[in-house]
């Protein structure tokens, strides 16, 4: 499902390499600056532990070829991988297998915190290329089919045997991703936390709002930076009329004309509970609106 706005990027990196062949044919000093590639950080709680080039992730772990169901085309595709759990195992240790959460920053601000019993759960694979040599990008169908550059690299789940993955839609799969950071969500971020006393519904809410809308919205200042604050100063469950909420989440564009926010999954699960519970979230949270002061 994920972000919006990426097509100047794409625009963008194809003009890297005119622009690097310019400077490098005309200045040698600057022939060096062509290997830029677009770095991954890889982060514990206590900071960076390592930069890598995609092309350095084959020092980490073999790179196989997947074939996935594409969840933002709607079709088979097939990329050239490197097992998640492998390079989280050298990168972070075997402790992160007993950690909370690892939090994807994106080029572009989408920030998706995705449990790490999903990925016990199932197999995960950092795309750095498409299989068939054509260019490692995407059309997006979930978001007006914008065409989207995947490099440094792409999150994919080998879905073609798991129904389960299939009816989570698009939001676990970050591309453009820039830093990968293991995380406890109460500490990353506790702005976010319900009231102390939520109901069952709210605390439900929290987690469907973390799973399905946090990797491009904040409250309170926290989450994905790239779509609308919806708590501080104040919340939409305060400034929409009653309804338009439910009906906003269930289609955007049934209330906005071309917008670039897509509808929550169709296949999720009891999803007409899902929708109530994430308003009874949102509601919740104007009781503890918070902003801290930018440093
Ligand atoms: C892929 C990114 C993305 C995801 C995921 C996402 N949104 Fe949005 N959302 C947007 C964008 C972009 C806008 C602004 C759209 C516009 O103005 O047309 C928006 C707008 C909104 C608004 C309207 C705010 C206003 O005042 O205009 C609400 C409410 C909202 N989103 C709630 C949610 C909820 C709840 C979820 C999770 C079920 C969610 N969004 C998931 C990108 C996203």
């Amino acid at each position: 499902m994920n972000k919006c706005f990426r097509t100047p990027t794409l625009y963008f990196t194809h003009l890297i390499p005119a622009v690097f062949l310019l400077i490098a044919f005309t200045n040698p000093a600057y022939a060096q600056a062509n290997a830029v590639e677009a770095l991954i950080e890889f982060r514990n709680p206590d900071g960076l532990v390592k930069s890598l080039k995609p092309t350095e992730l084959n020092t980490l772990a073999r790179q196989k070829t997947l074939k996935v169901f594409e969840v933002h085309e709607g079709r088979e595709r097939q990329y050239k991988v490197y097992p998640a759990q492998a390079i989280f195992d050298l990168m972070f240790g075997s402790s992160w297998r007993t950690a909370d959460e690892i939090i994807f920053t994106c080029q572009d601000g989408y920030q998706p915190s995705i449990p790490v019993a999903k990925f016990l759960t199932y197999d995960a694979y950092l795309a750095v290329a498409s299989a068939d040599n054509k260019p490692f990008t995407l059309s997006n169908a979930l978001q007006n089919h914008e065409v989207v550059a995947l490099e440094p690299a792409y999150l994919i789940w080998d879905n073609l045997k798991s129904p389960a993955l299939l009816d989570e839609g698009a939001s676990d799969m970050p591309y453009q991703i820039a830093s990968i950071e293991l995380a406890s969500f109460a500490a990353r971020f506790p702005e976010m936390l319900p009231p102390a006393g939520a109901s069952t519904e709210t605390r439900r809410g929290f987690l469907h709002f973390r799973k399905y809308c946090m990797a491009c919205h904040t409250i309170n200042g926290h989450g994905g930076g790239k779509a609308p604050e919806l708590n501080y100063p104040v919340s939409v469950t305060e400034y929409l009329k009653p309804g338009y909420l439910k009906q906003w989440i269930d289609n955007p564009a049934s209330l906005r004309y071309n917008t670039t926010m897509p509808a929550l999954a169709a296949e999720i699960p009891e999803r007409e509970e899902v929708i109530a519970e994430i308003i009874a979230y949102l509601t919740a949270m104007r009781d503890v609106k918070r902003m801290q002061p930018k440093p």
